[in-house]
């Protein structure tokens, strides 16, 4: 998932239909013109892709297959010990493959039976109201390229690894899809931008970047630390705070770097009913009002 204003490669649409993903000063992949031709072309599949089809299936290479199957068993290991219980269950529920990257269309089939959520391919950024309108849906749409294979540990372009690997064995679980429905109808019910950015940045302290207490020890139950071989060993040494609504959807944060602040509920069923809660019923009236209270 990503947002409005975050780091997020532009994508340029050329008269013939094909797109372009403009690289930025930087980018492990801007002088690999090799990387920048497979970024195009993933893209302007994504871009030519008809709402309401399975998503493009992508012819990828023994080069991408090979980043997958580093991050995976890298994770493996990694989520085993700092993953939440409800993501472990969904990860064992969903299967994925971990020696190559598996198709956005087969894995919607595979969420159907379990949660009912199913990938839209996305070129490049969706507008706010678009990403979360779609999870009102159930639909999640989700990039389909694959990190530079020279950082595999953190990208902060959000791949199909933080797409399937962070976001999909949420998507597999009820307890999630929950949330993601709720933040989807939040986001659908209010009208003011200062109010889709409150419900934004809620959804970012959590279901991207939270953390929650387990009897042995602070677990991630967001996607974007679950997808980050790098991330996901430094989270706890980050400043933690406890879970605050306010607090999530007022503060600031830096997409390019490891996260500094990070919002840590006492359980899962916390998350449920304060965050869960607040998605269900918030207005542009009752954030407005959060909001003066900061
Ligand atoms: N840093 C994440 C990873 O390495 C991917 C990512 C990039 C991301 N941008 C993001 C995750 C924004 C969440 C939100 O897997
Ligand atoms: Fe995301």
């Amino acid at each position: 998932m990503f947002e409005e204003g975050q780091y997020f490669a532009p994508v340029v649409k050329k008269d013939d239909g094909s797109v372009s993903v403009e690289l930025s000063e930087g980018h492990p992949g801007l002088h690999d013109p090799t990387y920048r031709e497979r970024r195009d072309r993933i893209a302007t599949a994504a871009a030519q892709w008809t709402p309401g089809e399975p998503p493009p299936v992508i012819d990828y290479t023994d080069a991408e297959h090979e980043v997958w199957r580093v991050v995976c068993a890298d994770l493996h290991e990694k989520h085993r010990t700092y993953a939440c219980r409800e993501y472990l269950d969904g990860k064992e529920a969903f299967g994925l493959p971990d020696d190559h990257v598996p198709q956005l269309a087969d894995l919607s089939a595979a969420l159907a039976p379990l949660t009912g959520f199913a990938y839209q391919p996305a070129a490049g950024l969706v507008p706010l109201r678009e990403f979360y309108g779609a999870l009102a849906d159930r639909g999640f749409w989700a990039t389909q390229y694959v990190r530079h294979h020279s950082v595999p540990l953190y990208t902060p372009e959000p791949d199909v690894l933080h797409e399937v690997v962070g976001h999909g064995n949420t998507l597999a679980d009820r307890r999630f899809t929950d949330l993601y429905e709720a933040a989807g109808a939040a986001a659908r019910r209010v009208e003011s931008d200062e109010a889709l950015q409150f419900v934004s940045k809620v959804f970012w302290f959590t279901l991207e970047f939270g953390v929650v207490h387990e009897p042995d020890g602070l677990k991630a139950y967001g996607a974007g630390i679950l997808s980050s071989p790098g991330e996901i060993e430094e989270f706890r040494h980050m400043t933690i705070r406890p879970l605050d609504l306010v607090e999530m959807g007022t503060t600031e944060y830096d997409i390019t770097h490891y996260q500094e602040v990070l919002f840590a509920a006492s359980s899962f069923a916390q998350v449920q009913d304060v965050v869960g809660g607040f998605w269900d019923t918030c207005t542009d009236d009752s954030i407005a009002a959060m909001r003066s209270a900061a």
